[in-house]
C-alpha cells in the first residue's frame, strides 16, 4: 500500500504496485524500531529508577511527606505530559525568586494543595448537601457540610455556602440570591402561584422586566471598588441599574455622610460595600444603619480582607459577617485557601443562596471544597491570628518606611493588609513603576489611585500587599528593607522615550547597576525566607526539568 494522487489531486492508498524489496526493507525497519523500543524499556526498568525511587534512595531513610507527595505527583503528571510538571517546578523557582507585593496573592498551605489533587474533581455533585441532582454524593456531601460547618464556626456566621468557584461568581450568586428574595418571591406571592413554572409568559416576562429595574450602589472602580460592584465594563452594570459612590477626592476616605445622602436618593435595592484597593477599614456598623435607613439588603464583598476577619483584626463595628445581611469572600487571598470563594448570610438569605447552583453556577468543585475545609481549620488557630495581626503590622511597617522616603501614599498610611502608593514623584506611570520592579525580582501590580489622571491602565500607582511576605515569616524589619528596595528601582528609572523622542508612558529605562543591586539584595533577603522548606527544589528541578 502506499500513497497517490488521484485524478482530483486527492492523495488515495494504492495496494499492490509496492516493489517487494521495499516493502520487506520497510517490514524490516519497523521490526528493528519495535525490539529496539522493547530494548529500551527493558533497560529502563533494568537500570533506571523513578523521580519517586530516586527521591527514596536519596533521603537517607528519612522521606519527608512533602517530598514524597511533590515528588509522586508529579512523577504521575510527567508520565503524561512532562511539559506541564516542568512548568509546576518552573513556578516553584519564580515563586521562591520574587519578592511577591501583589495584596491579593498569598501562599497556601501543602495540606491545601493536597486537598485538591484528586478523584473528587470526578463527581458531579449539582445541588446541595442531601440534595443533588445526581446519584452517589455522599462522600462530596460529607466534604462540603464539612467545609461549610468550618466556615461558620470561624467566622461566626449563620450559614455559609462553600461552592462559588471564583470571586466574580460568587457575587454573582449573591445579587440572584438577593433579586430571589426580594422581587421573584414576592412578585410569586402577589400573583399568588407557588413556582416560576406557573406563570404564564407574559407573568414571566414581566417578572425578567422587575429583574431588570433594580438598583446596586457599590464602590466606584477607579476608587478601589471591584468590577464585579457595578463597573460598566462587568455584567454586574448590565443586570442592574448602578449607582456607584466614590471616596472623598482630598482625604481619599469614604464619607459615610454623604453616602448616606446619595442612598436616600437612590434607595437601592443592595448597599455592597468591600473592596480591591482601598487602605483603609470599613465600619460596617454604619453601612448597616445606612441600609436600614434606605431599605436596602446589605452585601459585604471582603474577599481582600476576608483573612484579617478570621484572623480577628477586624472585630465589633469592623467585622462584616455581623452586620450584614450576604457577604461574599474568595478563599485565597489573606485567607491562604484555594482558589475559590464562598458566602456567607443570614438565615434569611440560607435558602436563595443554596439555588447557587443551578442558578448561576455548574457543578461544585468538590476537590476544591475539601481544600476549602483545610484552610478554614488552619485559618481557625491562634497562629493564623497571630499571622493576621502581623501581615497588618507588616503593612504599617512598610507604609512608614515609604512615607519615610518621601513617597506619598493614599490615604496616608493603612489599617488593613495593603497600600496605594503615588509613584509620580519618581516621575513614573504605576505601569512603568511595576515593570522596573519586576526586573528586579518584585512583584507588584500597578493600580489606578482615586481621580487619576493617568487613567485606568497607565495609572499613578502601585499596589503593595503584605499577606505573601509575612506568610513567608518577614517582620517589620524586612519591611524597611523591601521599602528601601522599591526607593531604590524607582530612584533608577526613567521613562523610556516613544519613537517621536517623548517620555513614554510603558517604557522604561532602568539602570544597569541599579538593577544588579536591587536585584542582589532581593535574592539575599529571599534566601532567609525559603517558600515551602520543605522542598528540595534542586532535587524537583533534576529530575522534572530537562
Ligand atoms: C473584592 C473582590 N471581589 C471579587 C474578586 C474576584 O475574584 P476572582 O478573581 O476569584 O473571580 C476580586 C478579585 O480580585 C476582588 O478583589
Amino acid at each position: 500500500m502506499y500513497f497517490a494522487e488521484n485524478e482530483n489531486g486527492r492523495i488515495r492508498r494504492k495496494f499492490g504496485a509496492l516493489p517487494l524489496s521495499v516493502f520487506l526493507s520497510i517490514v524490516s525497519l519497523n521490526i528493528y524500531i519495535f525490539s529496539a523500543k522493547l530494548r529500551y524499556h527493558f533497560f529502563w526498568e533494568i537500570f533506571m529508577s523513578t523521580p519517586l525511587e530516586n527521591y527514596l534512595s536519596s533521603c537517607g531513610n528519612k522521606p519527608t511527606a512533602a517530598m514524597c507527595a511533590y515528588v509522586a505527583n508529579l512523577q504521575q503528571v510527567a508520565s503524561v505530559n512532562p511539559k506541564i510538571a516542568a512548568s509546576v517546578v518552573n513556578e516553584i523557582q519564580n515563586q521562591r525568586s520574587h519578592l511577591k507585593l501583589i495584596a491579593s496573592e498569598n501562599y497556601c498551605s501543602l495540606a491545601v494543595q493536597s486537598a485538591m489533587g484528586n478523584l473528587l474533581t470526578d463527581k458531579y455533585a449539582e445541588g446541595y448537601p442531601e440534595h443533588r441532582y445526581y446519584g452517589g454524593c455522599v462522600n462530596v456531601d460529607a466534604v462540603e457540610m464539612e467545609a461549610a460547618r468550618e466556615a461558620e464556626e470561624l467566622f461566626g456566621a449563620d450559614y455559609a455556602y462553600v461552592q462559588p468557584h471564583s470571586g466574580a461568581d460568587t457575587n454573582l450568586v449573591a445579587y440572584w440570591a438577593i433579586l430571589s428574595a426580594k422581587v421573584e418571591t414576592p412578585t410569586l406571592e402577589e400573583l399568588g402561584v407557588k413556582s416560576l413554572n406557573d406563570l404564564t409568559t407574559e407573568q414571566f416576562a414581566e417578572l425578567r422586566k422587575r429583574f431588570g429595574n433594580q438598583k446596586l450602589m457599590g464602590l466606584d472602580y477607579s476608587c478601589g471598588g471591584h468590577l464585579t460592584h457595578g463597573y460598566k465594563m462587568n455584567v454586574s452594570a448590565r443586570m442592574f441599574e448602578s449607582h456607584p459612590y466614590g471616596v472623598d477626592e482630598k482625604t481619599g476616605l469614604l464619607d459615610y455622610d454623604a453616602i448616606e445622602k446619595q442612598a436616600m436618593e437612590v434607595k437601592p435595592l443592595i448597599l455592597l460595600t468591600g473592596y480591591s484597593a482601598y487602605p483603609r477599614k470599613i465600619n460596617f456598623k454604619r453601612f448597616r444603619e445606612i441600609a436600614d435607613k434606605c431599605g436596602a439588603v446589605l452585601m459585604v464583598d471582603m474577599a481582600h480582607f476576608a483573612g484579617l476577619v478570621a484572623g480577628k483584626v477586624f472585630t465589633g463595628d469592623y467585622d462584616p459577617v455581623k452586620w450584614a445581611d450576604i457577604v461574599t469572600t474568595t478563599t485565597h487571598k489573606t485567607l491562604r485557601g484555594p482558589r475559590g470563594a464562598m458566602i456567607l448570610c443570614k438565615k434569611e438569605f440560607a435558602d436563595y443562596v443554596n439555588k447557587g447552583c443551578p442558578m448561576v453556577l455548574g457543578g461544585p468543585l468538590p476537590h476544591v471544597m475539601a481544600a476549602k475545609a483545610i484552610a478554614f481549620k488552619e485559618a481557625n488557630t491562634p497562629a493564623y491570628q497571630e499571622y493576621a495581626a502581623k501581615v497588618v503590622k507588616n503593612a504599617q511597617a512598610l507604609a512608614k518606611a515609604l512615607q519615610d522616603l518621601g513617597v506619598r501614599l493614599q490615604t496616608d498610611g493603612t489599617d488593613n493588609h495593603l497600600m496605594l502608593a503615588d509613584v509620580t514623584s519618581y516621575g513614573l506611570t504605576g505601569k512603568q513603576a511595576e515593570a522596573a520592579m519586576f526586573e528586579c525580582g518584585v512583584t507588584v501590580n500597578a493600580n489606578a489611585l482615586p481621580y487619576d489622571k493617568n487613567g485606568a491602565w497607565w495609572t499613578s500607582g502601585l499596589r503593595l500587599g503584605t499577606p505573601a511576605l509575612t506568610t513567608l515569616g518577614m517582620g517589620e524589619s524586612e519591611m524597611k528593607e523591601v521599602a528601601s528596595i522599591i526607593d531604590q528601582v524607582l530612584k533608577g528609572t526613567k521613562p523610556g522615550l516613544t519613537k517621536e523622542g517623548k517620555p513614554a508612558k510603558g517604557k522604561i529605562d532602568l539602570d544597569p547597576a541599579v538593577k544588579e543591586a536591587a536585584s542582589k539584595r532581593v535574592q539575599a533577603l529571599l534566601s532567609k525566607f525559603v517558600l515551602y522548606p520543605e522542598l528540595d527544589l534542586d532535587f524537583l528541578k533534576k529530575e522534572f526539568v530537562k
